[in-house]
């Protein structure tokens, strides 16, 4: 049944989860981001969506870079952490519990266990509402397809259901 709701709406639109990841001043953090979207093919560039009062917001503006972890089903948990907790209240990184993955072109690590990974330079900020938009240039990009992606929808994380067959655009 259609419900007339303009504040749930959003949330029964689908995502995946970035953790997304930013060092700097000796500080390395983690936060949740279902905000993320590729933006250029050629520049490769991934857009990310911060809000202002984040601590991430300031760690990404200062330093001028980004690592985006996209959610593994096996991350549910880290997943949750990162996105309720802020490190002005929680050494997130310090817990122990996201283990980390060196990066090769930011200083900031990958978390390692997700389904891919992306190290970014941030080439564009533009404001948005309450939320900054980074533009990330990718400077490295990496999967692994022995995982399965962490689906977020109606503010619950799901694994990926049955693959749906699709004809040929010839057999229409
Ligand atoms: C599933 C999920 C998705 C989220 N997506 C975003 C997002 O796209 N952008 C954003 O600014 N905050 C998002 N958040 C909220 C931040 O992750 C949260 O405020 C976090 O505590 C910020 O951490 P920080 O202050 O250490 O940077 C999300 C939270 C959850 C649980």
């Amino acid at each position: 049944m259609l419900v007339r709701d303009f504040d749930r709406s959003q949330e029964y639109s689908t995502t995946t989860v970035a953790m997304v990841t930013s060092s700097y001043d000796g500080i390395i953090n983690v936060m949740a981001a279902e905000w993320t979207i590729r933006s250029s093919i050629d520049p490769f560039l991934i857009s990310l969506y911060v809000g202002y009062e984040r601590k991430t917001y300031e760690m990404v503006r200062a330093s001028g870079e980004f690592g985006l972890s996209y959610s593994s089903s096996d991350q549910a948990e880290i997943v949750h952490i990162s996105g309720n907790y802020s490190r002005r209240s929680l050494d997130k990184i310090g817990t122990g519990m996201f283990p980390l993955l060196p990066s090769n072109r930011i200083k900031a690590p990958l978390i390692a266990g997700s389904i891919c990974n992306f190290e970014c330079r941030v080439v564009d900020e533009f404001p948005c509402g309450d939320h900054a938009i980074f533009v990330g240039e990718v400077l490295e990009g990496y999967y692994d397809d022995s995982k399965s992606p962490l689906v977020f929808h109606g503010g619950k994380f799901y694994r990926l259901g049955d693959r749906i067959p699709k004809k040929r655009t010839s057999e229409y």
